[in-house]
This record gives C-alpha cells, sequence and structure tokens, in this order.
C-alpha cells in the first residue's frame, strides 16, 4: 500500500470523539452502541496523552475481560508503535490482584493470600450453616443446604454493588422499603379493622396473610445477613479473598491511602 493510500484510510475522530480526545483534565464517559469507534476513541485520547508529554508509564487503561485488554494493545501498538508496551493495559481484576499482592500489608493480608474456587466457596458456607443452624432459611423440606447457592449469589451481588448493612435493609425486595412496606400494611390493617367494628366489613381482608409473608421474609433476610457476615469474616480469616473482594479492596484503600502507595 503506498503512503497516499494510509493517509486515504486515517479516520477522522467526529465532533464527540474528538472533544473526549482533547480532554486531559478529569473525566469522560462515552456511552455509545457497539462498534460505533468507543475503543477507537480511547486510543485516540492515549496517543494524544502521549503526543502532549505525558509519560506512557503514567497512563493505565483497564477493561473489562482479557480479550478487551488484548485488542487494546494490538491496536495502541499500531497506532503509536513500541512506546505502547509502557502503557498498563489490563483488566480491573488482574490490575488489583497484582497491586494486592505487592502490597498485601496494605489490604490486611498476609502475604499468601489465596483466591478462593467455587468449591471451597460452597463447603465454607455449608460450615458456616451446620454452626449457625437457620431458623427461617430452610427448604419446604427443612433442608438448610437448600439456600447455600442463593446465599452464595447474594455475596456476590452484595460485594458487587457494594451494598453496607443499612442500604441492604433498606431496599432490597424489587427495591421495596421494607419499612414503609410493612407501615402501608399495618395501617391498612388497622383502616379494616375499625371497618369491621362500625360493621361496614365482616372480615379482614388479605392484610393479615400480607403482613405475615412480608415479616416472614423479613426473617430470612435478616438472617441471610447474619450468615454473610459471618462467612465474610471467616474468609477473611482463612486469608481467601474473592473477585470482587479484589476490586472493591483496591478501590476502598485507594480512596483513603492512595498516596501511602508511594514506591
Ligand atoms: N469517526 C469515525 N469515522 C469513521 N470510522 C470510524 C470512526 N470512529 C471509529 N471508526 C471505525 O469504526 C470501527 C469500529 O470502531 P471501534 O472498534 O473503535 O468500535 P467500538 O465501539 O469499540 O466497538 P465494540 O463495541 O465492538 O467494542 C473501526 O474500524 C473504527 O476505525
Ligand atoms: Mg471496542
Amino acid at each position: 500500500m503506498t503512503n497516499t493510500a494510509i493517509e486515504r484510510r486515517k479516520i477522522t475522530p467526529n465532533l464527540k470523539q474528538m472533544e473526549c480526545i482533547k480532554t486531559l483534565d478529569g473525566s469522560v464517559m462515552v456511552l455509545a452502541g457497539p462498534g460505533t469507534g468507543k475503543t477507537f476513541t480511547i486510543i485516540q485520547r492515549i496517543k494524544y496523552m502521549l503526543e502532549q508529554g505525558i509519560l506512557p508509564e503514567a497512563i493505565l487503561c483497564l477493561t473489562f475481560s482479557e480479550a478487551a485488554a488484548n485488542e487494546m494493545k494490538i491496536r495502541l501498538v499500531k497506532e503509536v508503535g513500541t512506546v505502547a508496551s509502557s502503557v498498563e493495559i489490563s483488566t480491573y481484576h488482574a490490575f488489583c490482584n497484582n497491586i494486592i499482592s505487592q502490597f498485601p500489608v496494605k489490604f490486611e493480608l498476609v502475604e499468601r493470600f489465596n483466591v478462593i474456587d467455587d468449591l471451597t466457596k460452597y463447603s465454607l458456607m455449608r460450615e458456616i450453616i451446620d454452626e449457625y443452624k437457620p431458623k427461617y432459611l430452610l427448604a419446604r423440606d427443612y433442608d438448610p443446604y437448600y439456600y447455600i447457592t442463593p446465599l452464595l449469589k447474594a455475596v456476590d451481588m452484595i460485594k458487587l454493588n457494594r451494598v453496607d448493612k443499612e442500604k441492604y435493609f433498606e431496599v432490597l425486595k424489587d427495591g421495596k422499603n421494607w419499612g414503609q412496606e410493612l407501615n402501608r400494611l399495618l395501617i391498612d390493617k388497622a383502616e379494616q379493622e375499625d371497618l369491621v367494628k362500625i360493621g361496614k366489613r365482616n372480615h379482614l381482608k388479605t392484610t393479615e396473610k400480607e403482613i405475615a409473608k412480608l415479616e416472614e421474609y423479613m426473617d430470612k433476610a435478616k438472617e441471610a445477613w447474619d450468615i454473610i457476615e459471618i462467612y465474610t469474616k471467616r474468609m477473611q480469616d482463612n486469608n481467601l479473598i474473592d473477585f470482587n473482594d479484589m476490586i472493591n479492596f483496591v478501590l476502598n484503600t485507594f480512596k483513603t491511602t492512595a498516596h501511602g502507595f508511594m514506591v
């Protein structure tokens, strides 16, 4: 291919892409459909940073998947040449794992922490259920292990969404606030009782059943939180972390002590 042909193939970013590429201070969020030029924009932004004298080592580029990280690496080399190898491009998990491995003490972990596998997750949860002896989280046939998988999924969801105890109890069921929901039902019940008293109705509607259902749901959720708390603590005690911890630990520690990481 001749140089002119290569030149002709050169893509000019559109206005929005250009705005993103040229913004060096602060953050930019690119929301665009598949194949619309997101990666192209990021690559051009890195290229622009390098042209502006920013050191390649000072650029960090994180993706969700290995495939995306590899694609970024290849496309950046094509665009800027070998300097691309000094730009850190990796997945969120690999990057965080690396940080934790380098500075385990910062994360209250001893040097040889392990990433928990699915089998260990299961047996740890079973061990805790054996000790805790749930009263509410039981299957119809009273099998306490029925809830192991849902509990492990809940652990993931809680960590993924960084939900704390307060948030967990505030909004859980389909985003509904249980306290408010229970209040509504209790008021409804009181109104119905009044109607029964003055003879306008001869029995309560379904409110009592609804209240009992909600209370049972709340008992289960409280028990689930207790078990999850013990499980999380047990993981720490055994120096085990999961993939969500990797991200959360680094995020939390960076928020509070980023300067402490200077080497
Ligand atoms: N402004 C533009 N004008 C012409 N072509 C463009 C423009 N921006 C990007 N492209 C081209 O569109 C194609 C898709 O771009 P890119 O791979 O960056 O998209 P993406 O949004 O990252 O896609 P995916 O969703 O698959 O990750 C590439 O060939 C890229 O060179
Ligand atoms: Mg892309």
